[in-house]
């Protein structure tokens, strides 16, 4: 077993995740999970001895039944969860379809229930934990073409709020992040009209880096954020303050 606590990932293989699991494998041996296996290879390459890629899909229940055997065979289970795996399928709600709807719940939010309640058992037992779920700026600022993905991020806060008070007695913080426009696969898929509209919205002018969002993560799975439950940072640029 590694002498360094266990950090677990989702979504590490690009983006915002694969900056979260860099960033977190300066301190934590780190299991980032991908989709596919080569996706998974190409986390285990680049985390080198600090961390290794497995294959996972949050929105199949034997899936993550499976990663989280093979991860407790191998390696200490999870004392830090970061809920960062989660997609897009945009619409207007008249033209959305039921799968469009259904898809994006069910990856991120009913996802959120398949990875933190296995994960939270070992953390109870050991009295130390660190989860922080990744929400969105939209969760609070609404967006016209994502209720599916906008339901699914209020829920994720809503989510932080609970189980952070369920489990704060037992030494484990809860806490979301809310990135605002973070330059990204997701993000990219965005036409310029739609790059320049948004820009023009954010103080400070320009888009946020995964490495922006993955400072804050660090910051809240450290020790320093130890009295901070349940609560949601934002990391936007100014572009909605609360
Ligand atoms: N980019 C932004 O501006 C922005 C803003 C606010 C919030 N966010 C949130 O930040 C998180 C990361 O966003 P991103 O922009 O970095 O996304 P991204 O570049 O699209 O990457 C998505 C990640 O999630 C994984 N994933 C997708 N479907 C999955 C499933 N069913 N099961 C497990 N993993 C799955 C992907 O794995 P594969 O590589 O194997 O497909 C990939 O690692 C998301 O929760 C997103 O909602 C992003």
């Amino acid at each position: 077993m590694n002498p360094r606590k266990t950090a677990l990932v989702t979504g590490a293989s690009r983006g915002i995740g694969r900056a979260i699991a860099q960033r977190l494998a300066e301190e934590f041996f780190v299991v980032g999970t991908a989709t596919t296996d080569t996706g998974a290879a190409t986390i285990s390459d680049a985390l080198g001895e600090n961390g290794t890629g497995i294959a996972m899909r949050i929105d199949d229940q034997a899936s993550v039944d499976s990663a989280y055997e093979r991860m407790a065979d191998r390696f200490d289970m999870p004392s830090v969860v970061v809920n960062n795996a989660g997609i897009t399928r945009d619409n207007l709600l008249l033209r959305m379809k039921a799968e469009e709807w259904l898809s994006v719940v069910d990856t991120n939010l009913n996802g959120l229930y398949r990875i933190v309640k296995p994960a939270l058992r070992s953390m109870i037992k050991s009295r130390w934990g660190r989860l922080v779920n990744v929400s969105s700026v939209v969760a609070q600022m609404g967006n016209p073409g994502q209720s599916n993905y906008v339901a699914s991020k209020a829920g994720i806060e809503g989510f932080t709020r609970a189980l952070a008070q369920e489990v704060a007695s037992r030494n484990i913080t809860v806490n979301a992040i809310a990135p605002g426009f973070i330059e990204t696969d997701m993000t990219a898929e965005l036409s310029a009209a739609q790059v320049e509209q948004m820009l023009a919205r954010i103080p400070l002018n320009r888009m946020g880096t995964p490495s922006e969002v993955a400072h804050a993560v660090a910051f809240l799975v450290s020790e320093q954020a130890s009295y901070i439950t349940g609560v949601t940072l934002s990391v936007n640029g100014g572009l909605h303050m609360s």
